[in-house]
């Protein structure tokens, strides 16, 4: 089972994270477990403080090295091998659905979330495994990549979705997802494609899969691009 820590000066921000929906459920149900640990307990005096200036000068307050890894050294972790400590960073590998599928083969991902101007280097060169960006802006602390990484890593756990949700989801077989209709059969004047209300499986599920590659080719045909392919995988257009 993956036990997912997470350092934070905000631990917070994952109260209402933790009550609801799949998170809630996959902890309840004991498929992963969430630890959020509070950087501060480790502040390094008795008024809390865990960061300061960069050596150096530069704008902004840099965490302080020895709070982090405090933290980090409270954590009852499994052998180096079975374990993975994540940095969220900028500068980081940019997480996607083949990442994150991947962590779940990990007994503890360990999520350091920066805040500031950042971290201390010396952590990252200490402790950190991997370096992780959702994207090429800038947020103001690594809460929402944890929430992000944890959120989309857990759905790829056995018994979080119901069986065969993932097979159709955007980016299995490097597709997006077709589109999809609901009640009522027309709105606006606009109805629900026919053949969807013809219960003929086999030809839903032609239209589905013509959909799903027709909308990957709109949204993103570089997801269809030969040279992101990965060796054992067919792509039949
Ligand atoms: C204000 S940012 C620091 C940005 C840093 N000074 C820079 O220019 O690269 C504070 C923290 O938010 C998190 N963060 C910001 N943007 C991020 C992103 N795109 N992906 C992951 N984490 C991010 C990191 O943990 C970072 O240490």
């Amino acid at each position: 089972m993956i036990n997912f820590h997470v350092l934070t000066l905000f631990p917070d921000f994952f109260e209402a994270f933790k009550a609801h929906s799949i998170i809630k459920k996959g902890i309840d149900k004991e498929l992963f477990r969430l630890n959020i640990k509070d950087i501060r307990e480790h502040a390094v005096n008795r008024y809390g403080q865990v960061d300061d200036t960069p050596f150096g000068g530069g704008a902004g307050m840099l965490m302080r090295p020895e709070p982090i890894y405090d933290a980090y050294k409270s954590l009852d972790l499994s052998d180096e091998a079975r374990r993975k400590v994540i940095f969220f960073s900028p500068k980081g590998r940019v997480m996607d659905q083949a990442y994150v599928q991947s962590l779940k083969s990990y007994d503890d991902i360990v999520l350091i979330c920066g805040h500031y101007e950042g971290i201390d280097q010396r952590i990252i060169d200490l402790i950190v495994d991997e370096q992780v960006s959702i994207g090429d802006f800038v947020l103001t602390g690594g809460e929402l990549p944890a929430m992000a990484l944890i959120d989309a890593t857990v759905r790829h756990i056995d018994g979080v979705l119901k069986s065969g949700s993932l097979n159709e989801e955007s980016f299995t077989g490097r597709r997006l997802e077709y589109r999809q209709w609901t009640k009522p059969r027309t709105f606006m004047g606009m109805d629900v494609p026919e053949v969807l209300l013809s219960g003929n499986h086999k030809e839903i599920a032609k239209f589905n899969e013509a959909d799903a590659l027709s909308e990957t080719m709109k949204y993103r045909p570089d997801l269809l691009d030969d040279k992101r392919c990965n060796e054992n995988e067919e792509v039949t257009i």
